[in-house]
């Protein structure tokens, strides 16, 4: 016969509230209650256990607390119900206490009595004197398993009955999640099984290839082995080594001028204005382009005057013009010469006009000199008027306005990714050191671009591969329409040289950024894609904000920061690993929504993440230096509550792969199962290879 509540709750009963404060509710465990298993909740389970849940009747439904501590308190001995104690002495008794954290209320489905809702947060708090019971099987399942949109199972929760934890995946990838956790814990397997599981469930639920994008950047090449089978079948890429895989390439046009700065660390006074024009013009084609059309010639003709009239403008506003011994006189002279350039080739655009004006103008303010000390003479201009400027100004205008009005861009940006070659951008930087005569700053810039742009291990990643677009490597890396080629893409960084590794990396991020912006802002809607940062401490490391010329690793930092604030509103997802979370850019941690919490046993990296969360929720981190590998703690925006999630197994061929070395198997010549064990030595390949660099790029110089 079954129960009724009450008679149930009387056998589940453990104990009666003695102690109730908002955040902390203290129990006196009852004689009877369990001593290590309780076996009367519909199963055994082991009770007393510090974060396990139990349950306090109030009003309606239940409170939920999570035990926080447990202790044995010497008192009176307690007054058993129906029992005379004559005769007996009053000797001290251990009772039991233990501390619970109010988490949330239980109450019934209206909809279907026989099942629970569990909701954060509490109505009514319990008086003392109140029971405390143990949950049945199936309060403790809903405690875990309510909440809306339960996708996809990631594992089971030991302290809730084994009840599965499922997670949405909008809600786990939309808004960032950091997988944290000491070396070993476990991180990559959760990683790689979090992509998997998702992907698996998708497919079962739309009976297709489901539309997905990930792209995971792997640092120690350990995806590879975990994606390459046929049920996800990554498409991965690699510094080539001559076999079939895919090619990794970040082609140098890809960059942009922040990312070359910091490259060639180009110092800001004289380096970085010329390196930031010498890219907008190497892209603009003006380098080695073939004859202009007229139209291009037009074109240059009214940018060059635009620029004239804003410079002039702007020396008009700021009374440039009116102070004594000008610099202006000297730029109208120089446009003078130009215009009487351009009116050889332009001769239907009454530029002499505007030099007639420039001329006058010079006529009135200019003074001859004489320098007693060298014994030489020279020209200098005094201050214009306001209305010979304005004149200049307004033939300009006029000029302009026949040619179709001022043109205030200059060319294309310098960071939009056009192709161009590294040697013409070298090129190009000399002739403009020369012209601006400051070739003494540039030499050295020149020289470490050009020594970069030779060394072989770097053209395999960053030369301009052959006939490689824009759109191509897009749909390579991020995915074809509706993933026709498959949901995931493995970037192994492992065989990227050290000295660009942070660039590469940051150009991949801020491209696959840009690429999901223009995609809204044509599309009107986001393409949901998930970005995965492996060892995220090396890449989204904390960086000095006040450095005048900051170095790769922070513009990398600065890129994901980018992500992080904005990458929700383009439809992408960050995904973080990190061994060392305290080394993490802090804007980055604090963007992330939830936490996938591995063993952590350092101390600041415990204080850090202790942080992370309100503080009747510390308990559970409390474990978080015992938790084996495979288990974690899964809180924030993906969870109703932080629970302990036991994941999913991950098969060893599915694993990222991560293996410990085999010392003591390699020692003794055969592994557990006796099978025999080789490791043999040929240091003459490993020489010819190491001394042949990347294959088929000994030769030349990257273009
Ligand atoms: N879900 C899982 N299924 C099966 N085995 C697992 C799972 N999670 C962890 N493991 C085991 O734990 C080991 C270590 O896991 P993993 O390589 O993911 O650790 P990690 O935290 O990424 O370490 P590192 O910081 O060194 O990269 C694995 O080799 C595997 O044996
Ligand atoms: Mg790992």
């Amino acid at each position: 016969m079954s129960q009724t509540p009450f008679e149930q709750a009387g056998s589940l009963r453990i104990g009666t509230v003695d102690f109730v404060s908002p955040d902390e509710v203290k129990v006196a465990l009852d004689i009877e209650a369990p001593e290590s298993i309780a076996l009367n909740a519909g199963g055994p389970r082991p009770f007393p256990r510090v974060n396990s849940y139990v349950l306090i009747p109030v009003d309606d439904g239940f409170l939920v607390g999570q035990i926080e501590w447990l202790t044995v308190e010497r008192s009176a001995f307690p007054k058993r119900r129906g029992m005379k104690d004559f005769g007996l002495v009053d000797l001290p008794y251990p009772l039991r206490k233990l501390s619970l954290n109010p988490l949330g209320t239980l109450r019934t489905n209206p909809s279907d009595t026989d099942q629970y809702i569990f909701r954060r947060g509490a109505d009514a708090l319990p008086s003392v004197g109140a029971a405390v019971v143990l949950p049945t099987e199936r309060q403790l399942r809903s405690i875990v398993e309510s909440g809306e949109r339960r996708r996809v199972k990631i594992g089971t929760s030991p302290l809730a009955g084994d009840a599965e934890v499922c997670v949405d995946p909008n809600r786990l990838f939309g808004r960032h999640l950091a997988v944290l956790g000491n070396t070993g814990s476990g991180k990559s397997c959760s990683v790689a099984g979090l992509i998997r599981w998702s992907l698996d469930q998708a497919q079962r639920d739309c009976s297709r290839q489901p539309n997905a994008r990930f792209l995971v950047l792997d640092p120690n090449g350990e995806y590879s082995r975990a994606f390459s089978d046929d049920a996800i079948k990554a498409r991965i890429f690699k510094v080539s080594t001559g076999d079939a895989e895919r090619a990794l390439k970040v082609p140098l046009w890809f960059w942009n001028s922040g990312e070359w700065c910091s490259f060639t660390q180009a110092s800001a006074k004289t380096q970085r204005p010329l390196l930031r024009r010498a890219l907008r013009e190497v892209k603009a084609g003006r380098v080695g382009v073939a004859e202009p059309t007229d139209e291009d010639r037009k074109l240059s003709l009214r940018r060059y005057l635009s620029s004239t009239l804003i410079l002039i403008r702007r020396n008009l506003q700021s009374s440039a013009v009116k102070t004594e011994a000008t610099k202006f006189g000297f730029h109208l002279q120089t446009i003078a010469e130009d215009l009487k350039q351009l009116g050889v080739d332009f001769p239907d655009h009454q530029l002499n006009k505007i030099v007639e004006a420039v001329q006058v103008a010079l006529e009135a303010r200019h003074k001859d000199g004489f320098d007693k000390q060298k014994q030489t003479s020279f020209v200098y201009f005094v201050a214009f008027t306001n209305e010979e400027v304005e004149t200049i100004a307004s033939a300009l205008e006029t000029v302009l306005s026949g040619l179709g009005g001022v043109v205030y861009q200059e060319g294309p940006d310098e960071d939009v990714p056009l192709s161009f070659s590294g040697t013409d951008l070298a090129d190009h930087l000399e002739i403009l050191a020369d012209q601006e005569n400051v070739s003494q700053y540039l030499d050295f810039l020149v020289a470490r671009i050009r020594t970069f742009l030779s060394d072989p291990k770097m053209k395999a990643v960053i030369g301009r591969a052959d006939g490689m677009t824009l759109e191509q490597w897009l749909a390579d890396y991020i995915g074809k329409n509706n993933a026709a080629d498959g949901c995931v893409s493995v970037i192994d960084l492992s065989l990227v040289p050290s000295e660009v590794v942070h660039v590469v990396t940051a150009v991949i991020a801020r491209i696959v950024l840009e690429a999901l912006q223009r995609y809204v802002k044509l599309n009107g809607v986001a393409l949901p894609t998930v970005l995965v940062m492996e060892e995220a401490h090396t890449f989204i490391k904390r960086y000095k904000e006040d450095v005048e010329n900051q170095d790769a690793a922070a513009v990398c930092c600065q890129v994901f920061e980018r992500i992080a604030r904005e990458g929700r509103k383009f439809g992408l997802g960050l995904v973080l690993s990190s061994q060392r979370p305290s080394e993490l850019s802090p804007t980055v941690l604090s963007q992330c929504n939830t936490f996938l919490l591995h063993r952590i046993s350092n101390d600041s990296d415990q204080d850090l993440v202790h942080r992370l969360v309100p503080d009747n929720l510390k308990g559970l981190l409390r474990e978080l230096p015992l938790l084996p590998s495979q288990s974690a703690i899964l809180l924030g925006w993906a969870s109703e509550l932080p629970i302990l999630v036991r994941m999913n197994d991950l098969p060893k061929s599915q694993q990222p792969r991560s293996d410990d070395p085999e010392f003591w198997g390699v020692w003794v010549g055969k592994d557990e199962d006796g099978k025999p064990i080789h490791r043999d030595i040929d240091w003459s390949t490993i020489a010819t290879d190491w001394q042949a660099g990347p294959t088929g790029t000994s030769d030349g110089e990257v273009t």
